[in-house]
């Protein structure tokens, strides 16, 4: 990731710990990589949510499970010793690993994308899910991804931030994203995979995908990652949470 940090100093938060902004969102809106960017920036952690559903659907698929039966679902969420590292080759992002077993491309598999929103529908599954991220953000100084966290997990977060693109822009970026780290995948089926999962995230009945009512949203077809970072950390620093020098 390119470009640190301007020098800056944290106002007074308002509770007894670090900032926290969320950035929830469809599939493939840019969320990982504007999140990472700006947490660089900051000088904060990224929490990508995300990583958690698809470790419990790669768990699932694994103890060869049905991803859309509670049981099998919940059982493979508590069999998991899910934790994070930072990458060796000194990227910023971080590797996922199941006790000592890396999983991090596995999390990103064909398999893991048809399979993901299944088991983030089922209730248990995503109860057994909020404490380990409530836990994440307890310090503060995280930005946080995924789809509810400004909305359930951390609604008392200090910005909540909502983006937004066309599913064909989305489409566009997940096939360049997919193809960058060795994937073969057609566009059409990345772009039907996302709607797929766009239409069961924002239907099912606890949590559904949707933008806080005080969010800052933002459209991101016709901006750059950089665009939006700094759009952001504009809306952090209109809040007192930064200052920028
Ligand atoms: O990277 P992408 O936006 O495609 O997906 P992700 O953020 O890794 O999330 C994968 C799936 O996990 C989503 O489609 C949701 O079904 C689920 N998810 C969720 O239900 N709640 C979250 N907070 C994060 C992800």
């Amino acid at each position: 990731m390119g470009g640190v940090a301007q020098r800056q100093t944290f106002m007074s938060a308002p509770a007894a710990r670090g900032p926290i902004v969320t950035i929830d969102g469809p599939a493939a809106v840019g969320k990982t990589t504007v999140g990472r960017m700006l947490a660089e920036s900051l000088g904060f952690l990224c929490l990508d949510s995300g990583l958690f559903y698809r470790a419990v659907a790669l768990a699932t698929v694994r103890a060869g499970g049905d991803p859309d039966s509670a049981d099998d679902a919940l059982a493979a969420a508590q069999s998991l010793r899910l934790r994070f590292a930072p990458d060796p080759s000194g990227q910023f992002a971080a590797r996922a690993f199941d006790g000592n077993r890396d999983i991090s491309e596995a999390l990103v598999s064909p398999e893991v994308d048809r399979t993901v929103s299944l088991v983030s529908r089922i209730p248990a599954v995503r109860a057994a899910m909020l404490e380990p991220q409530r836990e994440a953000l307890r310090e503060g100084g995280v930005v946080a991804l995924g789809r509810d966290i400004g909305t359930v997990v951390c609604p008392e977060a200090d910005l909540k931030v909502y983006l937004d693109a066309s599913p064909e822009m989305r489409a566009q970026r997940r096939w360049k994203e997919r193809r960058e780290n060795g994937g073969q995948m057609d566009i059409a089926a990345i772009r039907e995979n996302l709607m797929a999962r766009d239409r069961i995230d924002s239907q099912r009945s606890i949590a559904p995908l949707r933008a806080a009512p005080d969010a800052l949203v933002i459209s991101t077809d016709s901006c750059t990652p950089g665009e939006v970072v700094r759009a952001i950390r504009s809306a952090i620093a209109a809040r007192g949470l930064i200052r920028e020098c």
